[in-house]
């Protein structure tokens, strides 16, 4: 039996896009990344992977449609039928969100609804609140929206930096991540 095929869209660092490629029973297979930053770091982690790279500069395209047109054909070419969004920085539009409904998800280093959007971690520093976490989530319209799928907590300490929170919070995202991929796949697989 052929393998779930799955695209990873990144804009950064890609330590989350490691964390899957690193998980040796994710239950699908990742076969290409999406990239909108031609000078991100998960494009050398692809290709040391041996991962396919498809970067779109939104900048080249008129529209957002359009733009989102290009990546759609790309991912069906592949037979993609899940995408994973890790440090992706923009706002899905239509075309996607129509093609693959029920079948984007995101994670996100806060515990949604709290610290939406930009330097989540930053946000919950600065509050000083007691407790922020990962959610990951499925993706709607909006802005680190839709339905949520697993949180975990992440205590921040009196003694914390923001460099430290961080590292707590990308080891807790390394782990939760993969393992909810596998869930959704492996449900998926059960209906
Ligand atoms: C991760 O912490 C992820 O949760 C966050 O970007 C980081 C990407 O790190 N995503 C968001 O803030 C989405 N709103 P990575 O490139 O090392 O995986």
């Amino acid at each position: 039996m052929s393998r779930v095929k799955a695209a990873v869209f990144a804009s950064g660092t890609g330590s989350n896009f490691q964390a899957m490629l690193e998980e040796r029973d994710l239950a699908c297979e990742i076969v290409l990344l999406v990239c909108d930053r031609p000078g991100a770091a998960v494009i050398e982690k692809a290709k040391q992977n041996r991962i396919p790279v498809y970067t779109f500069e939104p900048k080249r395209y008129a529209t957002k449609e359009a733009y989102e047109k290009e990546i759609l054909t790309v991912l069906q070419q592949a037979g993609i039928s899940w995408i994973f969004l890790a440090g992706y920085m923009r706002i899905i539009g239509p075309c996607l969100l129509h093609a693959y409904q029920g079948k984007i998800v995101n994670i996100h280093p806060s515990l949604l609804p709290a610290f939406p959007g930009k330097d989540a971690i930053k946000q919950a520093f600065n509050t000083r609140a007691e407790k922020t976490g990962v959610t990951v989530h499925f993706i709607d319209e909006g802005i680190d929206t839709g339905p949520i799928i697993a949180q975990q907590v992440v205590d921040i300490y009196p003694s914390d930096t923001i460099d430290l929170l961080t590292k707590r919070i990308q080891k807790v995202e390394h782990q939760l991540y993969p393992s909810v991929i596998k869930q959704l796949i492996q449900n998926e697989g059960d209906l």
